[in-house]
């Protein structure tokens, strides 16, 4: 019998790529070009599986013009190239990959508050410079993390592991928000207060992102946000390009409105807006927060276990949404 046909749209792992390669017959994209959307719906066609890697938008259009698809797998927890709407009128299976990489992330976002707060990227590139001929008592002074308030907003599994790295090891004081209150045992758990978004931001010594992007969470740190957070305050972003008014922050930092920021994800990345690249008190990450290499690889296999799964006709692994059979003649 043929092997279903599925499309690898991103350069990714040759174990991955051999392990996919014993249910299907795999197209892959070893030079790792970027696509087209044109170049994605050719090398669609016929496919059966798609394997994506957060940055492959999936609408639509596309669903319309790849009548045989069946499942879009994402290596990634964030979806937001997904249209899960259009894929469950088509019958689509949607699956992200969660779970494998809260606590690698969660890691990350404490190493960007750190190097945030103490000015560990900026120190360094004065150091690399060549600028450092004496210790002096103010020298790069930053603001501490023990003992401080953490305000998160996005209290999901990544932001609950934030919450317990900061509550449990640092010492800090942790305040939350998020669309739904946690339960009383989970809030106990990560040490963790609930309070209104507004009352976040005023109150924080450093806020950290981790809400997931939609239309609704785009922009939900813009000026108006900016300016209700402490002039000696830091802000962390590791939760997708988009959430932040970008422009709006280059203006607070350039202005020390805020103390700094740290940024792992950027409004239409990887480019990343200019004025960010010019003022100092930021630390830019190119969207790392998850990339060790076992959480990677997990991650991987999670996305290649649910392209397996569904397409030898079991249920999938970690679903987005609820098809029950293909919805849509082909
Ligand atoms: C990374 O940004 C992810 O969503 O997994």
């Amino acid at each position: 019998m043929n092997k279903p046909k599925i499309l690898v749209a991103r350069a990714i792992f040759a174990e991955i790529t051999a392990r996919l390669e014993q249910y299907f017959e795999v197209e892959s994209n070893p030079l790792d070009e970027i696509w087209t959307k044109a170049q994605l719906i050719e090398k669609l066609q016929g496919k059966r599986g798609v394997f994506t890697t957060g940055g492959e938008r999936i609408d639509a259009d596309v669903l319309a013009a790849c009548p045989q698809l069946e499942i879009c797998a994402n290596m990634a927890v964030g979806y937001n190239n997904f249209d899960v709407q259009a894929m469950t009128f088509r019958g689509v299976q949607a699956t992200n990959a969660p779970d494998v990489l809260t606590e690698t992330t969660a890691d990350f976002g404490f190493a960007l508050l750190m190097a945030t707060a103490r000015r560990v990227t900026e120190s360094e590139h004065f150091l690399r410079a060549g600028r450092w001929t004496k210790w002096s008592y103010d020298m790069f002074a930053g603001s501490d993390i023990h003992g401080s308030t953490l305000g998160i907003l996005g209290m999901g599994r990544i932001g609950q592991g934030i919450a317990k790295r900061g509550a449990h090891g640092f010492g800090m004081t942790v305040i939350y928000h998020n669309r739904s209150r946690l339960s009383t045992e989970l809030e106990a758990q990560c040490k963790a207060s609930y309070v209104s978004k507004e009352k976040l931001l005023k109150t924080a010594d450093h806020v950290m992102l981790v809400v997931p992007y939609s239309a609704e969470s785009h922009h939900t740190i813009g000026a108006a946000e900016l300016a209700l957070m402490k002039p000696t305050a830091t802000l962390v972003n590791i939760a997708r390009g988009g959430i932040v008014d970008d422009l709006a922050l280059a203006v607070a930092l350039k202005e020390k409105r805020i103390a700094a920021a740290g940024l792992d994800v950027f409004e239409g990345e990887p480019r990343v807006h200019p004025d960010l690249l010019t003022v100092p008190n930021v630390v830019l990450t190119p969207h790392i927060a998850s990339a060790t290499l076992p959480t990677r690889m997990a991650m991987a296999n999670l996305a290649a276990d649910n392209l397996i799964a569904v397409l030898t006709g079991k249920a999938p692994l970690t679903p987005l949404n609820t098809v029950s059979k293909r919805a849509v003649a082909q």
